[in-house]
């Protein structure tokens, strides 16, 4: 579980920040968004590991439909904790007065900045002209963002792929239509909407959109490691970069993140540590949630953050085959200590993160 050595040569002496509008970022650090996992317990687990190395969170996407219609699934999705800021909401959709209705609750709700993403390859949303569908409507992107940041005294950002598909990429005119329209920073995945996930995301992308902008650049795609990271500033330039399916294998690569720059020994967290911050997240999500949604989310987690533990490889089976996440967590424990491997390092965080009130949706 601890961090891989630093490999580039070309990485930052100091971890770049940025501002976006009044919202500094620092460090440029930002957990991405995903649906179905960045939700506020998630979020807050993020940074009980990695603490202030955490620059920015991003709320996984919100419906405008959903959300304008004030369905209570929608809003709690868009609830987050004062302990998050800077935190981030994200909307889709392709309709530009709806967009302008949800972005003012957005603002309403005390978010810090409004996000509208131009990059979700889902086609139930892509064919409703949503998410990356926006990536073959620019003209409609530029609508979007030039009425919602007339509409929101909150900065608006977007976050793109590098286009529909191989033969349309279409980053820098992305970018360009961004800028034009008010948005004041743009986050990049590096592959089109036809790749999904496969294949490797390009970071030449974010080099040149960084080499054309007059907005922060954020990059994300693939970064594993904290030797990833320092690798994407020292080759891009970019402004900050963002983590997704990274920080849910390690929740702690932020804090490796600094701790590499730093020139401190990267945190390596004992079997202690990642109990205590599992038994974090499920308070929080006990506190969120009715109680049939944490059995799943701590199943994900689990199978997760358990991958590693070679002392006793059934560990994880076991856990998972479990209904309770008492139970699960309980027998983790008992295990850990049996074999003596249950010493916590160092805090995990400041207990304040599992407690923030959270504000209201
Ligand atoms: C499960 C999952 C859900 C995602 N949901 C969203 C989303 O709601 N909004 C968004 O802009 N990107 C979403 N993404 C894309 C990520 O934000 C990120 O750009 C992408 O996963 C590449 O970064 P990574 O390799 O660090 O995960 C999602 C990705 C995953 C894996």
């Amino acid at each position: 579980m601890s961090a891989s050595p630093v490999a580039s040569s070309s990485a930052p002496a100091r971890l770049p920040s940025f501002t976006i509008g009044p919202v500094t970022v620092a460090p440029g650090l930002a957990l991405a968004p995903m649906s179905g996992v960045t939700d506020s317990p998630f979020r807050r687990l993020v940074k009980l590991a990695s603490g202030d190395a955490v620059g920015l969170v991003v709320s996984e996407f919100i419906s405008i439909e959903l959300l304008t219609q004030r369905q209570l699934r929608t809003a709690i999705r868009m609830s987050f904790a004062e302990v998050e800021r800077p935190v981030s909401v994200q909307l889709y959709g392709a309709d530009v007065g709806r967009m302008v209705e949800a972005a003012r609750m957005v603002e309403a709700a005390g978010a810090d900045l409004l996000d509208i993403n131009a990059g979700c390859p889902a086609p139930k949303i892509v064919r409703r002209g949503g998410g990356a569908g926006l990536l073959r409507d620019l003209p409609l992107l530029g609508r979007i963002l030039e009425a919602v940041a007339g509409a929101v005294r909150i900065p608006v950002t977007v976050k793109i792929r590098n286009g529909w598909a191989e033969d349309s990429l279409n980053a820098l005119e992305s970018l360009r239509i961004a800028e034009e329209s008010g948005a004041q920073a743009i986050a990049v995945h590096g592959r089109t909407r036809m790749q999904l996930y496969n294949g490797v995301a390009d970071w030449d992308v974010v080099a040149e959109m960084k080499r054309h902008a007059r907005i922060p650049v954020i990059g994300s795609g693939d970064i594993l490691t904290a030797a990833d990271a320092l690798d994407r500033f020292g080759r891009t330039g970019c402004d900050g970069v963002m983590i997704g399916r990274g920080a849910i294998i390690n929740p702690w690569i932020f804090r490796q993140i600094a701790d590499e720059v730093a020139g401190r020994e990267p945190f390596a967290p004992t079997w202690g540590d990642t109990v205590a911050v599992l038994r974090a997240y499920h308070e929080m999500l006990d506190a969120q949630y009715p109680p049939k949604v944490a059995p799943g989310r701590m199943k994900m987690m689990l199978s997760r953050l358990l991958k590693g533990f070679s002392y006793d490889p059934d560990l994880r089976a076991t856990c998972l085959r479990m209904a309770q996440p008492t139970a699960m967590l309980d027998h983790v424990e008992a295990t850990c200590r049996a074999l003596g491997v249950l010493d916590v390092r160092r805090s995990v965080g400041a207990a304040a993160a599992r407690d923030g009130e959270a504000a209201a949706a």
